[in-house]
């Protein structure tokens, strides 16, 4: 198939400002002769837990991994039980579901907002029931999914909060507090298509919770806490150190990435006018780091072909919520109306480093253009 003019996401483009770089980190990896564990590891973890204002972080294999390991180390640490539920917002990559479900918790479902396209707070308290311990909050597309509906619906019934924070690294609430600090841990993915990416799979934990942070090491290390001494039956769920070592290289551009991001979505706010689109609604775009821009139309397939006819790519984020994905049969039952009407109409637009603002108005023109 031939490229479009405007591509989705071109991986050797994002990457290719930093090829010098990451061959000279690389290569300071395969020199060392220190393929597991070592430095990048230790001063990835560092620099991490700055940007996430936590006393830890913990460099794992990948995001799903990076919850799996918060939802087991908290049934060790006798803090959640198998059987607890655990709210998770349906509109979300299916990773968040499966990871409270590998560990043996029940996800329970809740409906998004039609505004912010997260978790909508304002069902929390008609979906609780005593069995509930913890809310996996997701900051989807790069939008934070914090409020005070949420922090008071925590502390009111003493539960968990966990962040899956794949899509969010960087961004911050308004009173200036970054995801990954939020609640009780955060998980981070470092795919290579996330805002900060890996050259392959890689992710991590951050918490303040020293007890957490310690079973967390010991859980991804074959449940090991010292060398040949098993305390739980753990994993093998560690942080490559040549993926560490490209992160190295990455991570002190996160703000540079974000703000081109930024600059992106505010093109496409300012451009996009066609009366078949919604935009996402937000009060503080500037603290949303824009994994996804993403547009409600119900021309969806219509305006995604039309964008394709013109050379431009687009992405569904996604087509079938969780509960209605084959996996998950138990829950086909269950009404959730807002989350199934954005798998209908979600498409998201180009919004990374291979898209110029330049061409984000080239796209939203096109967009404008567009008759059902
Ligand atoms: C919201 C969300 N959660 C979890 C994950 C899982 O991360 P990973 O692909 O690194 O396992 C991803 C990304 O893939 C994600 O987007």
């Amino acid at each position: 198939m031939q490229a479009l003019k405007y591509p989705f996401l071109d991986l050797a483009t994002v990457n290719a400002p930093y090829f010098d770089e990451i061959r000279a980190a690389v290569e300071r990896v395969i020199t060392s002769g220190r393929y597991i564990g070592g430095s990048e590891i230790s001063t990835f973890e560092a620099a991490l837990a700055v940007v996430a204002g936590t006393r830890f972080a913990v460099g794992v294999s990948n995001g799903l991994d990076a919850l799996r390991l918060i939802f087991r180390a908290y049934i060790e640490l006798g803090r959640l039980q198998p059987g607890d539920g655990v709210i998770v917002p349906d509109n979300t990559y299916i990773a968040s579901a499966l990871a409270v479900s590998d560990a043996g918790l029940v996800p329970v479902l809740a409906d998004v907002s039609v505004e912010t396209l997260n978790l909508d707070t304002a069902v929390l308290e008609s979906i609780y029931t005593p069995s509930v311990k913890a809310v996996l909050t997701v900051h989807l597309y790069g939008r934070p999914c914090y409020d005070a509906a949420l922090a008071d619906f925590i502390k009111t019934h003493k539960l968990l909060l966990i962040e899956d924070n794949a899509q969010a690294i960087g961004a911050e609430t308004a009173d200036g507090r970054p995801t990954g600090s939020l609640g009780d841990a955060a998980a981070f993915s470092f795919y290579p298509t996330k805002n900060i990416g890996a050259l392959g799979d890689a992710g991590a934990v951050t918490t303040s919770d020293p007890e957490l942070e310690k079973t967390i090491r010991a859980l991804a290390n074959y449940g090991s806490d010292v060398r040949y001494h098993n305390i739980y039956k753990g994993y093998n769920c560690r942080l490559d150190p040549v993926q560490a070592a490209v992160l190295n290289v990455k991570l002190p551009y996160l703000r540079r990435e974000n703000r081109r991001r930024r600059e992106i979505a505010a093109v496409y706010d300012a451009e996009i006018h066609s009366p078949y689109v919604r935009k996402p609604l937000m009060t503080r775009p500037d603290l949303c780091v824009w994994h996804q821009y993403c547009i409600i139309t119900p021309q969806r397939d219509g305006l995604q072909a039309y964008l394709a006819e013109n050379g431009v790519a687009t992405d569904i984020n996604y087509p079938v919520p969780v509960h209605l994905q084959p996996c998950y049969g138990e829950y086909a039952g269950l009404s959730l109306p807002r989350a199934s009407e954005i798998a209908r109409q979600i498409l998201c637009l180009p919004v990374s480093a291979c898209t110029s603002p330049g061409d984000a108005a080239a796209i939203s023109k096109i967009i404008n253009s567009y008759e059902p």
